[in-house]
Parts: C-alpha cells; structure tokens; sequence
C-alpha cells in the first residue's frame, strides 16, 4: 500500500493511461479524484475499484476550464483535507496537421486543453502543496511530441513542448518546497487518442518518415507504472525529469 491515505487527482481518467493510472493508485490505497467530461464512464471506474485497498471519487468536467481545474482541487481538499499527487494526463491530438493548415479554432482546441488547463490545475495545486508540511508531487503527461520536432502536428507538437518546459520550470521553482514535478514523454500506446482522428496527408507522410511502423506500441500499464514510480518515495530525488517510455521509437 504505497500510496494509502494519499489525495490524488488524474485528469483525463475516462479511458486509456487516464483510466489505468487512476486503477493503480486505488489498488494502492489512494483516494483518487478522477477527472474527465464523461461522467458515466467515471461512474464505471469508480465501480472497478470498489473492492481495493483505496477508492475513485469521480469529477466530471471539462479540463480547458479553469473552474473545473479549481474546482477538482477544491474538492479533493474537501474530500481528503490535502492535496499529495496530481497528474496532469488529459490531451488531445490535431490531426498531424502542418501549421500551414491549422485553423485557429484546431490551435485554441489543443493548446486549451494540451497546456493551458495543466497550467490552471498546476497553478492551483502549488499554491496548495506550498502550505503542507510535506509538500506534494506532480507529474504531467506530455508525448515524445514534447521533445521531437515531428510526432504530431503543429499545434499538438507545440503545446506538448510548452508542458516539458512548465514541468522544468514547476520543478526548479519548487525545488526547496518538497514539490518534485516530473513528465513523461509516451511514444505511441495502445488507447483511444487516434480514433476520429482525420489525418492530413502532408502531415502523417512527415511524421512517418523514416519510422519502423510495425515497431510495437506500449499499453496504457507501461505508462501507469511509471507514474506511480515518479510519485512515490523511491524517486525522492527526481525532479524536473523528463522520462520517454515509447519502446526505443524516438532513438531512430
Ligand atoms: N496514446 C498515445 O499514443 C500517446 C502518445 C503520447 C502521448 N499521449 C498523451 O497521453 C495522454 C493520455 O492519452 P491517451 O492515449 O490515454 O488517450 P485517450 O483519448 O484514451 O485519453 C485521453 C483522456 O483525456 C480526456 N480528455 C480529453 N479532452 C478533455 C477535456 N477537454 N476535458 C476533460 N478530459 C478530456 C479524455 O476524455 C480521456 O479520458 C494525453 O495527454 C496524450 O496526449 C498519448
């Protein structure tokens, strides 16, 4: 039970990483804050905990919002009386488009939810984390997109770098207030992110190039155990890390 008795928040916790992050945390003990717009798919989570050690608490709403990242925040300090862990795990992708043919409302879409919603919930939770004793921990989800000029398109490519470099920032700032933040850089997983996706063709061809597609792709648990690890006691002295897990994809 590493995590008993430990307040955290997952964002985007309605299907892939999201979901499997926030299983593991309750397995563990934790009260989890599971955060995403579908509420049903919540209710659905919460009922696969029930049985474990800890338990899932859902919030529904949208994360581009500055209430809902307050308002997640909020009741977590209701609920639990702190705030120990938050990962910051909702994205979203843009259908790999060059920025020639980005649509502002394609850019304010990603960036709302990629960069500025994190930011709210980051914000939020340090302002917190400042005043307990033991301080807390962050760990964001970007993409091998947030250190790789070409995974994704434009926009996602963008806002994937803007949360690496927040993460830095939240890390060195915080340093002495027993705050670590942490990212970790997925390749490709096995979840919902792709579907609906349309692609543009100048985009998929470039971000293709030159990679192995038959490579295999990673499972929502390859990233959960990692989260898990970076918000526990044995990487004490991981801070400002920025961790690729995409099975060697971005050493080409
Ligand atoms: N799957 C991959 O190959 C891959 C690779 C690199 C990075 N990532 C990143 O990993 C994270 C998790 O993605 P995933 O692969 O599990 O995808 P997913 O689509 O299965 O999950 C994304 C989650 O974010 C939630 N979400 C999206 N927009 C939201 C909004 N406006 N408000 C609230 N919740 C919202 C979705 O409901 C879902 O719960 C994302 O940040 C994604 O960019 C994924």
């Amino acid at each position: 039970m590493k995590f008993e008795g430990k307040s955290v928040i997952v964002t985007g916790a309605s299907s892939g990483m999201g979901y499997e992050i926030a299983l593991e945390f309750a397995k563990e003990g934790a009260v989890v804050i599971a955060v995403a717009r579908r509420a049903e798919r919540l209710e659905e989570l919460a009922k696969s905990a029930e049985g474990f050690a800890g338990k899932i608490l859902p919030y529904a709403g949208d994360i581009s919002s500055q209430a809902v990242n307050e308002g997640m925040i909020e009741f977590a300090l209701k609920e639990c009386g702190k705030l120990d862990i938050l990962v910051n795990n909702a994205g979203v992708l843009d259908e790999f488009k060059p920025i020639g043919e980005v649509t502002n409302e394609l850019w304010d879409k990603v960036m709302a939810v990629n960069i500025t919603g994190p930011m709210y919930a980051i914000r939020k939770a340090i302002q917190v984390m400042e005043t307990q004793e033991d301080g807390g921990n962050i760990v964001n989800i970007a993409s091998i997109g947030g250190i790789c000029g070409c995974r994704a398109g434009a926009a996602y490519t963008t806002s994937k770098h803007a949360l690496v470099g927040l993460t830095k920032n939240t890390a060195y700032m915080y340093a002495k207030k027993k705050i670590r933040c942490n990212v970790i850089c997925p390749g490709g997983v096995e979840t919902e992110v792709m579907n609906g996706q349309q692609m543009s063709q100048m985009g998929i061809e470039r971000v293709m190039s030159g990679l192995d597609s038959t490579l295999p792709q990673g499972k929502p648990k390859d990233i959960a155990s990692t989260v898990l690890f970076l918000a526990s006691e044995n990487a004490a002295f991981m801070n400002g890390a920025v961790i690729v897990i995409d099975g060697g994809v971005s050493c080409n």
